[in-house]
């Protein structure tokens, strides 16, 4: 899609507003998948947690994908979507029993990260086939967030603790049909992938009746140009023939996941915002953008870069501006970036907005959440409604004071 389509969006659906290319969503998925054709059985979960609009969910289906869940309603919003249970995995860190044992009664496959609920679950349903999440204790991932598989990472069961997961399967006699790991996001070197791919392996030797391997994600994506990303198609290439190897060592053949989200949906996204005010002082040029943090929340939260660009004068000459937001604490989104000249009434396009963005948004100073639009064969369709003041007052309730 080009930058006029972008203006005319923001002119007919108002911002700040946010912008998915199918396009884009689809040819990913296809990149993916085709780095992996030569393994048999290759499945992608994606990450709702990602961006879970109800149409991406959808279009993702249509290409054959499935679906990661964190969350109970991540699993209904999957459901609604009309995704077979067996196509969704749920993924929870420290769920009660009951949330899980509700899940796995839709059919949707479970993954358990902790031994205390494993043995509960295996001794109460031992028919009902349980995927375990392996913490392997590498250190992967683009910051501390997003850094989720090493020593002291609150997600999965150590490595360490193998024996302890096998004398439970041998007093349950429960059924483990998979074993997952994920260590992080935004991982820059395939060589961590498959070091970790490799502890996975030798885990997974133990398991007898192995229907999957499920290998996480956390492929990294640029954010801006000459950025690194993830070289998908080599890694497919190792991976594969590592697969491959496996299988024969394992004596069958098994299904290998992925559940990417970043991957998927990041570059198919663009934030568009209008700059209220552009304010000089003796320092700094601020362009004050309608939106902020409580709507793209990134910057802030893990220091990401998105690139900006000025998409009403796209040939203006660049100079430094510091991008702001409107709400009540420092909201900055790009510090002194070179951008094309900023006038007030501008619109300006935040790239790599698909991916945890309209998904981490809130409403922090009683704002509104924005819109959201579907690129789809060349037209711009309204997936999302611009939040009104009646959500934000709907689930309050006014009492006598
Ligand atoms: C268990 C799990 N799987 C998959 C993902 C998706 O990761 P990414 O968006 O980096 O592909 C995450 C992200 O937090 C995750 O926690």
């Amino acid at each position: 899609m080009q930058n006029q389509d972008l203006v005319q969006l923001a002119q007919e659906f108002g911002t700040p507003l946010y912008v998915y290319d199918a396009e884009k969503i689809i040819s990913q998925y296809n990149r993916l998948t085709k780095a992996f054709s030569k393994v048999e059985n290759f499945k992608v979960h994606y990450a709702v947690k990602a961006l879970s609009n109800v149409n991406v969910l959808k279009l993702l289906k249509n290409q054959g994908s499935g679906l990661d869940t964190v969350s109970i309603q991540e699993v209904h919003l999957g459901l609604h979507a009309g995704f077979n249970p067996k196509d969704i995995i749920y993924t929870p860190n420290g769920v009660s029993m009951q949330e899980l044992e509700t899940v796995a009664q839709l059919g949707v496959q479970i993954n358990i990260d902790n031994l205390s609920i494993l043995e509960q679950f295996g001794t109460k349903h031992p028919e009902i086939p349980v995927c375990i999440r392996i913490n392997p204790h590498v250190m992967a991932g683009g910051n501390a967030n997003i850094s989720v598989g090493h020593i002291d990472s609150k997600f999965g069961i150590s490595i360490h603790q193998l024996p302890h997961i096998l004398r439970i399967i041998e007093n349950t006699k429960m059924h483990i049909n998979g074993i997952h790991m994920h260590t992080g996001s935004d991982i820059l070197d395939i060589d961590v992938f498959l070091y970790a791919a490799e502890i996975l392996f030798d885990t997974a030797i133990h398991f007898k009746s192995l229907d999957f391997i499920d290998f996480g994600s956390g492929f990294k994506v640029p954010y801006k140009k000459g950025d690194i990303e993830t070289n998908v198609e080599e890694f497919g290439r190792k991976l594969t023939k590592r697969f491959l190897a496996f299988e024969k060592e394992y004596g069958r053949t098994l299904t290998l996941a992925f559940e990417p989200g970043k991957f998927l949906v990041s570059e198919a996204g663009f934030f568009l915002a209008k700059v209220n005010v552009v304010k000089q002082t003796t320092s700094t040029v601020f362009a004050f953008v309608d939106t902020g943090f409580n709507h793209l929340i990134r910057p802030m939260f893990y220091g990401s870069e998105h690139y900006i660009e000025n998409i009403s004068n796209p040939k203006g000459k660049e100079r430094y501006y510091s991008v702001v937001g409107y709400i009540c604490e420092t909201d900055t989104f790009a510090s002194n970036r070179r951008i094309q000249e900023i006038h007030e009434g501008d619109i300006l396009c935040f790239r790599n907005a698909g991916a945890y963005c309209f998904s981490m948004s809130s409403n922090y100073n009683s704002r509104t959440k924005p819109a959201e639009v579907l690129w789809y064969n060349g037209k711009g369709i309204l997936i999302r409604e611009r939040e009104t003041f009646e959500d934000i007052i709907r689930n309050q309730i006014e009492v006598e004071i």
